[in-house]
């Protein structure tokens, strides 16, 4: 990430707007349970946001230079940080009972990758669990804002198509004006 992205995913503002925005969103949307997966937590501002409200969190990031200071800032917590590729994670089979992933989407290199990492939720959820996430829309200024960095967004109209051939169903995505948001569910009893 460029310095200026990551500066202001570390600000308290991004952290009010996650306090007064996105909670209450995944609220109505389901619970995420006692075993959360969260993918991308980047400087740690989602993890926060997660740890206070769920009783036990994995935190997978891939940046080691991210991960690092945040298992340093978080140890002896309820959250576990691992430093790798979130699309083959290692994690076992149906262990999660719920997963998130916000704004990190579209810091993957290619659909592909996006898709095998939906596939990697599927796998590591048990039945009936629920993925949230949220993403960037296609718009100027947040392209703007990943001068120089990943910035590969997802297509809203076909999210739910792809995360259907990763396993999930019940997949609802809500379109904003520069953002969307989705959450869909690994079928009971797959
Ligand atoms: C923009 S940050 C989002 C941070 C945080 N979720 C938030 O909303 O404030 C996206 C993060 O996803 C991480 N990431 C990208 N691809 C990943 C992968 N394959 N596995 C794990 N983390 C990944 C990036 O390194 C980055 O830290």
């Amino acid at each position: 990430m460029n310095e200026s992205h990551l500066k202001f995913l570390a600000s308290p503002e991004w952290a009010a707007t996650l306090e007064t925005d996105l909670w209450p969103w995944i609220e109505t949307v389901g619970d995420l349970g006692d075993d959360v997966l969260e993918i991308g937590p980047g400087p740690g501002l989602t993890t926060d946001l997660l740890r206070r409200r769920v009783p036990r969190l994995t935190a997978i990031e891939v940046d080691a230079s991210l991960a690092a200071p945040l298992r340093q800032r978080l140890e002896g917590s309820n959250v576990e940080v691992i430093c790798t590729d979130a699309t083959r994670s290692g994690l076992d089979s149906e262990r999660f009972s719920g997963a998130a992933c916000f704004a990190m989407l579209h810091h993957m290199p290619s659909p592909d990758d996006q898709d095998r990492l939906f596939a990697e939720v599927n796998r590591v959820l048990r039945a009936g669990a629920i993925f949230v996430g949220t993403d960037s829309r296609d718009v100027d200024w947040i392209r703007a804002v990943h001068a120089d960095d990943i910035f590969v967004p997802a297509d809203p109209d076909t999210l739910a198509d792809r995360l259907a051939r990763a396993g999930f169903v019940d997949t609802v995505v809500e379109v904003e004006d520069y953002q969307f948001r989705f959450v869909t569910r690994k079928p009971t009893g797959s």
